[in-house]
């Protein structure tokens, strides 16, 4: 079972100054949502109620976000019109709990992992990284890895395949199809970043992972790496040549709204989504 969902959200978001000088980035919106609550509902959709959010200085607004706001339910009250729009936080509010740790040095995504460690404790838990937004019809993107973690109980990273040239973005990983769909391979090596000419695959990891608590360990060992951060991929790179980690591709679509190209087409898509739905 995955009880808990980890929101590594610490990073600066530079690629979005001067916006993100006072605002969160995750809490930047697509439409009326800000993207740590797509991820929340992600996580809610793959029954999770616990979440675990590394924050960091100048972060505060997630923090309200997920609290009543009294002054603002005694303004509204009584609109019905205004108040429904009010109504999918409110049910987030109600079935999940928020904890909250904070990250005092942004020393990489491997660090803010190891920072929720004291929220997460000895038990496998999801991460969403919210600047990636997932979108699924049908199950959502962490949904269809918990399945897997409950097939193959171990690691799970989400891979989805990329333009070759694309490779010095992402974490890309090797290894073998294991399924009759070719849907989900065992990881034999994984790297961060590498060159296109280095590159041992165009699949690249996202930000979606299911973990097992030996990561800790793992991360608390982990040197510096690419970019001089401490890194997820390098950690998870020790468990995958014991054969502890697979790749799953996912079904539905991702936005890096990390950046200002992917956070437009994320912008445009669910405005169509929203118009076409009415
Ligand atoms: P990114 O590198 O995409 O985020 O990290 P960033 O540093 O905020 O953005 P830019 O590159 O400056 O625009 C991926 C995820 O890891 C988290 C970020 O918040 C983001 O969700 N992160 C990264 C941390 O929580 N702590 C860190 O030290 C680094």
């Amino acid at each position: 079972m995955i009880n808990k969902c980890l929101f590594p959200a610490a990073g600066y978001g530079t690629r979005f100054l001067p916006a993100t000088k006072a605002t969160p980035k995750e809490m930047l919106p697509i439409l009326t949502k800000p993207l740590i609550q797509y991820g929340v509902e992600e996580a809610m959709d793959a029954a999770i109620f616990s979440m675990a959010i590394v924050t960091g200085r100048g972060k505060r607004a997630i923090e309200d976000h997920f609290d009543i706001s009294y002054e603002l339910e005694h303004q509204l009250e009584g609109k019905p019109d205004k108040e429904a729009l009010l109504q999918d936080i409110r049910n987030i509010i109600n079935k999940c709990t928020f904890s909250y740790t904070r990250q005092k040095q942004m020393l990489g995504l491997g660090h803010a992992i190891l920072t929720g460690e004291t929220l997460i404790g000895n038990e496998p838990f999801g991460v969403i990284l919210a600047d990636d937004l997932c979108f699924c019809e049908q199950k959502s993107v962490l949904a269809q890895m918990v399945e897997v973690y409950r097939k193959y109980q171990c690691c799970v990273v989400a891979i989805e395949e990329i333009d070759k040239n694309q490779t010095h973005k992402y974490g890309i990983i090797e290894g073998k199809y294991i399924d009759d769909t070719n849907d989900i391979l065992r990881v034999s090596s994984m790297v961060e970043k590498p060159d296109p000419k280095e590159a041992p695959s165009n699949l690249a990891i996202i930000g979606r992972y299911i973990l097992t608590p030996e990561i800790f360990d793992i991360l608390r060992k982990t040197k510096p790496g690419r970019g001089g951060e401490i890194q997820i991929t390098d950690a998870l790179n020790t468990l995958a040549k014991e054969g502890k980690v697979v790749a799953y591709k996912f079904k539905g679509k991702r936005f890096d709204c990390g950046s200002v190209d992917g956070f437009v087409e994320a912008t445009k898509f669910f405005y169509d989504l929203y118009k076409n739905r009415g």
